[in-house]
């Protein structure tokens, strides 16, 4: 399976933090955003990898990332004209994508969970689609599912006035190769965009559409505010400070997943001891050992 991060955007809504610099190159706690979205991809065991943003911050992705080589990924990269919607990524990535299945996932993101991994990786073989849902307080931010009396989804809506549920589809989704004539065919939005809630809705007419709620347990973290930037920061830091533990490390994902080898990982870690992040690293290695 293929994965598609998409990280593009104006970030208007954190102004003048984002006017020069992309949104998911901002710092969650030690590392830029884009790491954790990144991650969790590769903790779903994708390897092959296209990152997607604007003309004008492409290069420092690639800066940031490089190939991928190192993690023992594939990394590769296209760029989003204009800001025309999370679908779009399909339509950008069909070259990419092939025959293949993809996953998409928003690059500012942050999922964190016990567990989360193995629900992933189990998902990530989807006949039709397969997405998630969230509880949150204010469901008219996002896509919102409705569902019946017996758990079955009866109703995707994107940002609903008034939403039927307190259920929400949080940016990761898992889709068979149909997504790319899907994404298509799809008109745009009153928002001018090619909406992934539209691209859940004609699997949903199909039958092909599977809702997973994702369990409290899961921390979805927001990161379109300030307040929540800073929140996300926060949470990232009591944790891995607390237990010892290093969150959308693309270092660890890599070896924790067997893409490289614990003398690769070592490699990887020791020029980053300067900052701690390294020794992060390396100390969790020695907790394993
Ligand atoms: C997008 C999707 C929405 C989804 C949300 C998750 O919203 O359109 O369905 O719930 O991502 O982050 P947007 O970021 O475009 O406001």
């Amino acid at each position: 399976m293929k994965g598609i991060v998409l990280a593009g955007g104006t970030g208007s809504r954190l102004h003048p933090l984002t006017l020069s610099v992309s949104k998911q190159l901002m710092p969650i706690y030690d590392k830029p955003m884009v790491y954790y979205p990144l991650s969790t991809l590769m903790y779903a065991g994708i390897q092959e990898i296209l990152i997607i943003s604007t003309p004008k911050d492409l290069p420092l992705f690639q800066e940031l990332l490089g190939d991928g080589k190192k993690c023992g990924c594939s990394f590769s990269y296209a760029v989003q004209d204009a800001p025309k919607g999370l679908a779009e990524a399909f339509v950008i990535g069909e070259e990419f994508i092939g025959n293949d299945k993809v996953a998409l996932i928003l690059g500012d993101n942050v999922f964190y969970g016990a567990g989360l991994a193995k629900l992933l990786q189990s998902n990530n073989n989807p006949d039709g689609g397969i997405i998630y849902a969230y509880r949150v307080n204010d469901p008219q931010r996002y896509g919102v599912v409705e569902f019946d009396e017996s758990g079955k989804v009866i109703s995707i809506e994107e940002k609903p006035k008034v939403p039927k549920s307190n259920y929400v589809v949080p940016g990761i989704y898992f889709y068979d190769n149909e997504v790319v004539s899907i994404a298509k065919t799809i008109q745009p939005s009153s928002r001018g965009e090619l909406e992934i809630t539209d691209v859940n809705k004609e699997y949903l007419k199909k039958g092909k559409l599977n809702v997973s709620i994702l369990d409290r347990g899961t921390a979805w973290l927001d990161t379109g505010t300030f307040q929540a930037l800073m929140q996300a920061s926060q949470f990232v830091e009591v944790i891995e400070e607390r237990q010892g533990l290093v969150i959308g490390s693309l270092e660890l994902a890599a070896f924790e997943m067997g893409y490289i080898s614990k003398t690769e990982f070592i490699e990887l870690a020791q020029p980053l001891t300067k900052s701690g992040y390294g020794n992060k690293l390396l100390g969790i290695l020695n907790k394993e050992v």
